[in-house]
């Protein structure tokens, strides 16, 4: 039988690997003795890095006027790819190693500003799932530029469009959806540049459905990274406080990606997303739809919202409650 420890290396290279019937045995037994079974399963305690917080605010400061660059020039020059290559891309990097992404999704909260740091806060959330589905140092690199660059073609729209309070008009709406284009124009020709940046900025709003814009592409036809990019954008925008909504708590964040999402984006992708977002909760105290509380000790791989908790009366399986939910999480 394979041991939980044997077990633990691959975390780094895969996503969440379903577990078997032995090793749920073998978690049952450790919380049975009392033992912690987080400790020999889990990695995700990676403590908050201050200089990291530093440099990732600085990041989005140097964005900002990166981009301010690209709209004044109409263009992207040279030195302006450089320092996002040689600045900014390595503390974006530095940021994705860190596997608390709950931690990250509280600094990730943009008050402000939400149109530059948004670029960041995407650039490490893919990069984040990248290194999760094991990919090479090259691939990451490229897929991490992307990100970043995603949205560099809302520099082609008015700042009247982009920072409107109310709704769009339909007009508004059809340049908005724009920058996709304008997007992969600005990047296309740029030399040395990996096919999918530009690929990315012109795909990131597809959907695996075919519903996406602007070429309603499906399936195979959008590039991995643009799938990549498209969860990591939607995440960042849910999670953040924006001009015309607050917010949303991250496990409200992880039920509406788990339960709206799967037609929209790849579901292998998304559910490992979903799961490492889901582990992060392990350890927290949450409080039921039936108002009963309890300790969360295990997710699900295949439901990772039906989590297993340790609770005054004993140990509850989600699974098994129908019509109950998390209602929230204590304390954050
Ligand atoms: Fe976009």
């Amino acid at each position: 039988m394979r041991t939980l420890k044997n077990r633990k290396g691959k975390l780094n290279n895969k996503a969440f690997p379903p577990l078997t019937i032995p090793e749920i045995d073998i978690m049952m037994a450790q919380l049975e003795n009392g033992e912690d079974c987080r400790s020999s399963y889990s990695e995700y305690q990676a403590l908050p890095n201050v200089d990291i917080n530093k440099k990732i605010s600085e990041a989005c400061f140097q964005m900002k006027d990166l981009l301010q660059d690209i709209r004044n020039n109409g263009y992207m020059q040279l030195e302006v790819l450089q320092t996002i290559q040689m600045d900014i891309a390595p503390v974006i990097l530095e940021s994705a190693k860190n596997p608390d992404i709950h931690y990250l999704f509280e600094q990730l909260k943009a008050g402000s500003e939400y149109t530059y740091s948004h670029n960041i806060g995407v650039g490490i959330i893919a990069t984040y799932i990248g290194r999760q589905l094991g990919f090479s140092q090259k691939n990451l690199s490229a897929l991490t530029l992307a990100a970043t660059l995603h949205d560099v073609g809302k520099t082609k729209i008015p700042e009247s469009i982009l920072e409107k309070w109310g709704k769009l008009t339909a007009a508004e709406y059809e340049e908005m959806k724009r920058h996709t284009i304008y997007g992969y124009e600005l990047l296309k020709d740029i030399p040395g540049l990996p096919p999918s940046v530009a690929l990315s900025a012109l795909q990131h709003h597809e959907r695996e459905n075919g519903k996406g814009y602007p070429l309603k592409l499906e399936g195979n036809d959008i590039h991995p990274h643009a799938k990549i990019v498209a969860i990591a954008d939607v995440f960042h925008a849910m999670s953040s406080n924006r001009v015309y909504h607050q917010a949303m708590p991250f496990h409200k964040v992880i039920e509406q990606m788990n339960r709206d999402m799967f037609d929209k984006f790849n579901p292998e992708i998304l559910l490992g997303f979903v799961t490492q977002l889901t582990s992060t909760l392990v350890g927290k105290e949450v409080l039921l739809t039936n108002q009963q509380t309890g300790k969360i000790i295990m997710i699900n791989p295949y439901d990772p919202l039906k989590v297993l908790l340790n609770t005054e009366t004993g140990i509850v399986d989600l699974r098994m409650e129908e019509g109950c939910s998390i209602e929230r999480i204590i304390g954050s």
